[in-house]
């Protein structure tokens, strides 16, 4: 899978690609690229950005230095990108992710990341060259590269080889094996801290019993709404 994110921070992500499933979906073959739509853009300065017409505060990611860089880095006008590959703009009011979402992406062959930077962009990028306006919540971040992260992060979990056991993707959080609940809890040694121990059926070794008392909590949770007070 090639995953594009046009930023204009593109260091922030040498970090990102440092990380271990990241590496390890790098070397079974997926591409991630940082490009960043400051270094082709038409205007002087290095201009990027611009005030917004009807005024307010902050900046605007201009449309035409976009188109710039989008035909620079694919070789293609940018109206017809779309149609080759999922263009994503990440945006406080686009789509919500979940685990829905982040499946249909793993699909696709590719896929680039908008980033939007102070007011975040012109409209008629999102109109235009957008497949999709993608947020990962409804709070607004200083910009789209921390959402961009999450996103991509999500979805290399799920391309083969870059966790390492296969089967932890199948059975995690809101995953259809587990009927769109949240996962069950885990545990692991000691099997009594503190006089907290741990469910015995867990150390019964009964696989069937195992997978009904996970499936129970599972659904105990998604019924709770994954979001009960613990204190
Ligand atoms: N850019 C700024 N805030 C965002 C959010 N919550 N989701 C996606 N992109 C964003």
């Amino acid at each position: 899978m090639q995953l594009d994110v046009v930023t204009l921070f593109p260091d922030w992500f040498d970090w990102f690609r440092s990380q271990r499933h990241v590496a390890n979906a790098a070397r079974q073959g997926h591409e991630l690229r940082a490009l960043n739509p400051r270094d082709h853009t038409p205007l002087s300065g290095g201009q990027v950005d611009d005030t917004p017409f009807g005024g307010g505060a902050g900046m605007v990611l201009r449309v035409d230095v976009m188109d710039a860089a989008l035909r620079a880095f694919y070789n293609t006008d940018p109206v017809e990108l779309r149609r080759e590959r999922r263009v994503l703009a990440l945006t406080p009011g686009g789509r919500m992710l979940d685990d829905a979402f982040v499946d249909e992406l793993a699909q696709e062959p590719a896929i680039t990341l908008l980033c939007g930077r102070y007011e975040g962009f012109d409209e008629r990028i999102v109109q235009h060259y957008a497949s999709d306006a993608v947020s990962i919540g409804r709070y607004v971040l200083s910009g789209g590269e921390l959402a961009a992260m999450v996103v991509l992060d999500a979805v290399l979990r799920k391309l083969p080889g870059s966790l390492g056991h296969a089967d932890s993707v199948l059975e995690e959080s809101f995953s259809s094996a587990l009927g769109g609940d949240p996962e069950y809890p885990h545990y692991t040694r000691p099997a009594d801290f503190r006089g907290w121990s741990v469910p015995d059926v867990l150390l019964s070794g009964h696989h069937e019993e195992i997978r009904q008392w996970r499936r129970a909590r599972s659904r105990e949770r998604g019924a709770a709404g994954g979001g009960s007070s613990l204190a």
